[in-house]
C-alpha cells in the first residue's frame, strides 16, 4: 500500500520585501503563482523513516532529517503520537535550490501523503499550521493556484485568476541559498529605511483578469538585485529571454532560476529554444499557470 501526491513549483509574480523583524525573518508581500512543474512524493510503510530521490537533480537533495519531506512526516507523526516509519520517495522535477519552492513542495507533499497513508485525517487548518512551521513557502505548496502571502510569507489569502499564463523557466548551472540572498538584500539596503511591503493593485487586477500584458507590466521582485549581486551572469540570461520575446523577465523568488512571461504557448516554446541555444543557462522549461496545489493521485 502506498500513496503518491503531486505538488507544483511556484513563481513569485511579486516579491515585496520589508525590513528585518526581531526573529530575523523579513515581512513580505509575496504573490505566489503555482506553475505546472511538479515533484511527486510517494510514501510506503517501512521499518523506519527513510528518504530516497530520483530525477536529474537528485544528487543535490539531502536524504537525512534536514529534508523537509522527512521533517513533515516527523511533525505529523509527533502530533498523532505515532511512529514515522515510512519510506518517502521524491521523484524530483522542480529545480533544486532554484527559488521555485522545490523543497517546500516536498514538505507539503509528504505531509498530505502521510496523512492519507496513516488515516490521521488532520484538518486543513492543522495541515496548514504544520506547513507554516516547516517553512515560509510550504503552506502555498499545499494550496496552489494563486495566493498573497503576508507575514513571513506563510499567511495566505487565496487570489482569483482569470486565465492561463505561459512561462519559461531557465535553470541555472548552480543554486543559491535563500538565507544568503536575504543577507545580501540586508547588506545592499544597509542604512536604508525599507518601506512596508504591499501587494500591487495593478498586479492583482491583472491576475484576476488573466491579462498577460498587464501582468508583465506589474511583476516585481525585491530580491532580484541581491540575487544578481551574488550571481551576476543571471543578467545575461534575463537579457536573452527578453530578446527572444518575453513580455517580462525576472528572477524567480530568491533565484537563481529566471522566469519569463510569454505572450502564448507558442511564444513560450520559442523563448525556451532561444534560451537553450544561448548558453546562458543549464536548460529551459515551459510551464503554464495557475496549477493546482498538492493533490493525492
Ligand atoms: O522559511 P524558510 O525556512 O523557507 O526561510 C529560509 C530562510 O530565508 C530563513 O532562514 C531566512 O534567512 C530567510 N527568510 C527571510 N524572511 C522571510 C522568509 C525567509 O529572511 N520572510
Amino acid at each position: 500500500m502506498s500513496v503518491t501526491v503531486r505538488v507544483p513549483a511556484k513563481v513569485n509574480v511579486q516579491l515585496g520585501v520589508g525590513g528585518t523583524r526581531p526573529d530575523g525573518f523579513h515581512d513580505l508581500a509575496n504573490v505566489f503563482l503555482a506553475v505546472g512543474l511538479y515533484d511527486e512524493i510517494t510514501v510506503t510503510p517501512a521499518e523506519e523513516l527513510r528518504v530516497t530521490c530520483s530525477g536529474p537533480d537528485a544528487a543535490q537533495v539531502p536524504l537525512d532529517r534536514t529534508n523537509l519531506a522527512a521533517r513533515a512526516a516527523l511533525a505529523l507523526a509527533e502530533r498523532h503520537g505515532r511512529d514515522a516509519a515510512v519510506h518517502i520517495h521524491i521523484d524530483k522535477d522542480i529545480p533544486v535550490a532554484g527559488g521555485m519552492a522545490g523543497g517546500s513542495a516536498d514538505g507539503a507533499g509528504a505531509l498530505l501523503a502521510c496523512d492519507a497513508l496513516w488515516g490521521t485525517r488532520a484538518s486543513r487548518a492543522d495541515l496548514l499550521e504544520i506547513c507554516a512551521e516547516l517553512g515560509s513557502d510550504v503552506p502555498f505548496s499545499l494550496v496552489g493556484g494563486a495566493a498573497l502571502g503576508t507575514g513571513r510569507g506563510e499567511r495566505l489569502t487565496v487570489l482569483g485568476t482569470g486565465g492561463t499564463f505561459h512561462w519559461v523557466f531557465a535553470m541555472a548551472v548552480r543554486g543559491l541559498s535563500t538565507p544568503a540572498v536575504f543577507q545580501e538584500f540586508d547588506r545592499l539596503n544597509d542604512g536604508v529605511r525599507v518601506p512596508e511591503p504591499a501587494a500591487s493593485r495593478e498586479l492583482l487586477d491583472a491576475l484576476a483578469k488573466g491579462d498577460t500584458e498587464a501582468l508583465a507590466a506589474s511583476v516585481s521582485n525585491d530580491l532580484q538585485p541581491a540575487a544578481l549581486s551574488l550571481f551576476p551572469s543571471l543578467a545575461d540570461t534575463l537579457a536573452e529571454g527578453r530578446a527572444a520575446g518575453a513580455l517580462a523577465a525576472l528572477v524567480s523568488g530568491s533565484g537563481p532560476t529566471t522566469a519569463f512571461l510569454a505572450p502564448d504557448a507558442a511564444g513560450a516554446e520559442r523563448i525556451a529554444q532561444a534560451l537553450r541555444a544561448s548558453g546562458t543557462c543549464r536548460t529551459a522549461r515551459v510551464a503554464a499557470s495557475p496549477a493546482p496545489g498538492a493533490t493525492v493521485l
